[in-house]
């Protein structure tokens, strides 16, 4: 028998083989370690379930082999074990009965985090046909399951739902080839005993690091056995090859609730996948919904002015700086033309760029590398390399058309831009990365164009190791832990409106910590500018409305925001996240974040439809409170024991910190 024992601290794994060498999962979450079997192997759930394996039930694998054979029966032959950074890489080969064909399982713990990472490798002495590859099932017991996913799509990412798994498969995928959590989630919770609360119940959160599509099916087979599938997107992602990874699963187990999920995750986020995860993020004057593409050079330089007076750290210069032939006036043209549009900025971005180096800030820069308008140079030189099916029309999305990553000229292209873009403009440290479509003709290629896309992002970290890089996809297209990792933080939400926002940023930080989530306060929703930055000040905190036309009531309140939020916002992004009041179908929502002994709470009150919650319960003691709440500043007692506090008074939508 072979029996493998997987520790990654409060998540942990045992697998087992029976007589026949079928692997078996005999255990899965906090301290089933090193425990003996209850039971004969073969009473256990299969561990990686096999197209032909077991009948009724979903399956993780599907090939079709090079004899035409479409199933697959594994056994197990080998397990191996080796340290590595931080962890340990444990290796279970598993052969087919038939075939020449070895899946290896791959499990790969990060005990610091209680988080195991897994994924498949497929090798085949002839090429195979890879239908379906998950990185992992995981097989549940428990009485009542529940899912917890995330969607929404543009302006409503992190749109949370809860739901009970009841009889056969619930399947959550997207189908945008690399902006996977536009339309579809990046993390999951299931809940095998009722839906956890952030406190108690057992819970698992799961999550594709992965720029691609992801599926993942949550199956209640008879029996009460359920099984939770995580992998990429199998459907039109047929490969025919002789070995094939597939993307990795990160999954973390609490016996606790959900809170120790997030907090894990943030943790592995920040010393693990994000580009300088532990540093300090600048906050942010950005330009696109102060001016839009209405640029000048004169009114971006009193932009700067405003931004510098405020205390900022970073002008970021959005859409519309560019093209010759086809000025990018709005949307429909320009893109791919990475020329100064001189009738806008005679000349050049130099004098803008110098003004901002000036004042003290540093500059940032938009561009979307991978994109390309039919109107434009680019597309009339290159109209081949453009993802499309020939002889079917092509579909365009904001009137754009996305480069084929995987031809190498348009790949180079789109490294040589940023190069270019840089090399022209030294005072340029920071680069905002957007892609405003999906791909609808990614065809079998879609995780070739994936990778293609990881492959340019990891280029361009390489060429530029100080440039901060920030993603963008349409707002949050692109949150997963695969892709961060060459970046500094994301967009994210073109949502801005601030009550849309707490429940944004609520649903975000199940996966993402505070310092990635770019929070800018706008005139989205025509909320208080107090309130705005409030909710902005919970993630990394930042501006985009036009700072010359702020009121002086507004001003004075911008600029204690930035003056509080330079004095917390190591707590709020190096900080543990203590979720407290959920916003989701309720009107208030609330927050803490701990840091040493330090702590700041945002509270929300979104609009004055319900009677607050009763008082807000504090995980921690508080011995001495200020109310750092933009526009009213003072202090506010905590009541009754120093455990809890009361929610802000003013008529909402209205917070405190
Ligand atoms: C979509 C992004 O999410 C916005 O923030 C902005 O950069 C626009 N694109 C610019 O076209």
């Amino acid at each position: 028998m072979i029996r493998v024992d997987i520790d990654a601290g409060a998540t942990q794994l045992v697998l087992v083989t029976d007589d026949d060498g079928l692997l078996h999962q005999a255990g899965f979450g906090s301290g089933v370690v090193g425990e003996p079997l209850a039971f004969p192997p073969i009473l256990y759930p299969v561990a990686y379930p096999t197209y032909g394996q077991e009948v009724n039930r979903e399956h993780a694998l599907r090939i079709t082999h090079a004899d035409g054979a479409t199933t697959t029966r594994l056994r197990a032959v080998d397990a191996t074990e080796e340290p590595v950074d931080g962890g340990v890489l444990h290796r279970i080969e598993l052969v087919d009965r038939a075939a020449p064909v070895t899946v290896t399982l791959c499990l790969r713990t990060w005990p610091a985090y209680d988080l195991l990472e897994q994924w498949v490798e497929i090798d085949a002495e002839q090429p195979v046909t890879v239908h379906r590859a998950m990185a992992a099932g995981l097989a549940f017991g428990g009485q009542a399951p529940h899912l917890t996913h995330w969607g929404g799509g543009w302006a409503g990412e992190w749109t949370e739902t809860t739901e009970p798994l009841t009889s056969g498969t619930k399947t959550v995928a997207s189908s945008g080839a690399v902006r996977p959590s536009l339309m579809r989630p990046a993390v999951f919770l299931y809940a095998p005993d009722g839906p956890a609360t952030e406190t108690e119940g057992p819970v698992l959160a799961a999550t594709l690091l992965w720029g691609g599509d992801v599926r993942v099916d949550a199956e209640v087979a008879l029996h009460g056995l359920s099984r939770l599938l995580i992998g990429h997107q199998d459907v039109g992602s047929e490969v025919v090859v002789d070995h094939f990874e597939s993307p990795h699963a990160a999954f973390v187990w609490s016996d606790h609730g959900i809170g120790p999920t997030s907090r894990a995750l943030h943790r592995f986020a920040r010393e693990q996948v994000l580009r300088d995860g532990t540093g300090i993020r600048a906050t942010v004057v950005n330009t696109w919904e102060a001016v839009g593409f209405n640029l000048d050079q004169a009114s971006l330089m009193a932009q700067v002015d405003r931004a510098a007076e405020l205390g900022t750290e970073l002008f970021l210069l959005d859409d519309g700086w560019f093209g010759t032939s086809y000025p990018r006036n709005d949307d429909t043209q320009g893109l791919g033309d990475w020329a100064v549009d001189r009738s806008k900025l005679p000349d050049g971005l130099g004098p803008l760029i110098d003004h901002t180096l000036d004042r003290g800030l540093r500059f940032g820069l938009w561009v979307e590398p991978e994109m390309v308008n039919p109107r434009s140079e680019l597309y009339e030189a290159h109209p081949d390399w453009v993802v499309h099916e020939p002889g079917r029309q092509r579909r365009e999305e904001r009137s754009q058309l996305a480069l084929d990553l995987c031809i190498p000229e348009a790949r180079e292209f789109t490294v040589d831009v940023i190069t270019k873009v840089l090399a022209d403009h030294p005072g340029i440290s920071y680069l905002k990365w957007d892609a405003n479509r999906d791909l609808t003709e990614a065809g079998t290629a879609a995780i070739e164009r994936a990778r293609a896309t990881w492959d340019v992002m990891a280029e361009v970290a390489r060429r530029h190791p100080d440039v901060g890089l920030m993603a963008c996809a349409s707002g949050g297209g692109r949150s997963d832990l695969g892709t961060l990792r060459y970046f500094h933080e994301l967009w994210t939400s073109d949502n801005t409106d601030p009550v849309d926002r707490v429940r944004i940023q609520w649903g975000a930080s199940h996966l993402l910590p505070a310092s990635a989530l770019g929070a800018h306060v706008t005139r989205w929703g025509q909320r208080p500018v107090a309130f705005g930055c409030a909710v902005a000040m919970s993630g990394r905190f930042g501006f985009d409305l036009d700072l010359t036309a702020l009121d002086s009531d507004e001003w004075a309140t911008c600029l204690q925001a930035v003056e509080d939020y330079h004095q917390i916002r190591d707590v709020v992004q190096q900080g543990d996240l203590y979720r407290l009041v959920s916003p989701v179908g309720s009107s208030h929502g609330a927050w803490a974040y701990l840091l040493g002994d330090r702590a700041i709470v945002f509270a929300f009150a979104l609009d004055d439809t319900e009677m607050p919650p009763g008082p807000i319960e504090l995980p921690f003691e508080v011995l001495d409170l200020t109310d750092r709440t933009p526009g009213r500043a003072g202090e506010v007692r905590p009541s009754i024991d120093g455990r809890t506090l009361l929610w802000p008074t003013a008529p909402s939508p209205s917070a405190l910190v």
